[in-house]
């Protein structure tokens, strides 16, 4: 099926780009405390003492090149996470994951990215930013092809995970996702390890999400939009770093990275993932 589906996928791209909210998503939980706003270009998830919120895209994809600009919980944000991420259905999910976890006023946010192929993580990589994440809307982005998932931050690329299945790493390519966001409480883990906890007096917790932007293949009914009746549009499926986007990946990794698990020799003791002879 795997050889089956990139056939049809290499015939083309359908490009799905919206900024309107309704159209693309639906808020999935929290009573109230995720809006769609502004006349549906603003999407606002919130937490306080008795719940959080999230929201998921009505579609499914495939494949895709997916720009969303998020402005996170400002102040005293410790204990809160807001994760925004792509993820699959079932026990053998795939997963791409960006999660802001929060900070004492003036403290920096952590973003913390993981990817999952097939049920399995433990492919995480942390990172600071170099601006404060609170004070304006920040593009960020997951390029996901058949080759590789490079994750970007106001265009600038954080993290690359190739496909390496030829050296029997798996690869997220065959299972449809869906965007999904959700703001919760993590105190117990989320800001030094737990040591800083929610301030309630500082409720509600809110971030924020407009322009969002797609040129994805859309999954339904067991088919994917990309069929060979239209020839792709932009370079998306077939892009990876070049060696001005490899460039700036080194000064993310070298001055911002504050883990990565594939230096973490003290956690796999048997020996570092396959994949971090390469990455
Ligand atoms: C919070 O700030 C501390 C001190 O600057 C920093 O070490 C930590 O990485 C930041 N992020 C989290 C989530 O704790």
């Amino acid at each position: 099926m795997g050889s089956l589906s990139l056939i049809v996928l290499l015939g083309s791209i359908i490009v799905v780009s919206a900024g309107n909210f309704n159209q693309e998503f639906e808020i999935t939980w929290g009573d109230g405390r995720g809006k769609i706003l502004d006349n549906d270009k603003l999407l606002t998830l919130s937490l306080d003492h008795n719940s959080g919120s999230g929201f998921q895209s009505r579609n499914e994809y495939l494949f895709g090149k997916i720009d969303m600009q998020l402005k996170l919980v400002p102040g005293n944000s410790a204990g809160t996470v807001t994760a925004y991420y792509l993820r699959s259905k079932g026990a053998a999910w795939d997963e791409i994951d960006f999660e802001f976890l929060g900070n004492l006023s003036g403290e920096p946010y952590t973003l913390h990215t993981n990817v999952y192929s097939q049920g399995k993580g433990d492919r995480e990589q942390q990172f600071h930013l170099w601006f404060d994440p609170t004070q304006d809307f920040h593009t960020y982005s997951v390029l996901w092809n058949p080759q590789h998932i490079i994750f970007s931050v106001d265009g600038t690329p954080i993290r690359e995970f190739k496909n390496l299945e030829s050296m029997g790493v798996p690869f997220p390519k065959n299972q449809p996702m869906r965007i999904q966001s959700s703001i919760w409480n993590a105190d117990d883990w989320a800001t030094r390890g737990g040591l800083i906890k929610t301030d309630w007096s500082k409720a509600p917790f809110t971030a924020s999400y407009r322009n969002f932007n797609a040129e994805a293949c859309v999954w339904s009914s067991g088919k994917s939009s990309c069929t060979s009746s239209s020839p792709p549009r932009g370079d998306w499926f077939n892009q990876g770093l070049d060696s001005g986007g490899k460039k700036k990946l080194k000064w993310v990794q070298n001055n911002y990275m504050i883990y990565n698990y594939c230096t973490d020799t003290k956690r796999f003791p048997q020996g570092l993932p396959k994949e971090c002879s390469v990455n």
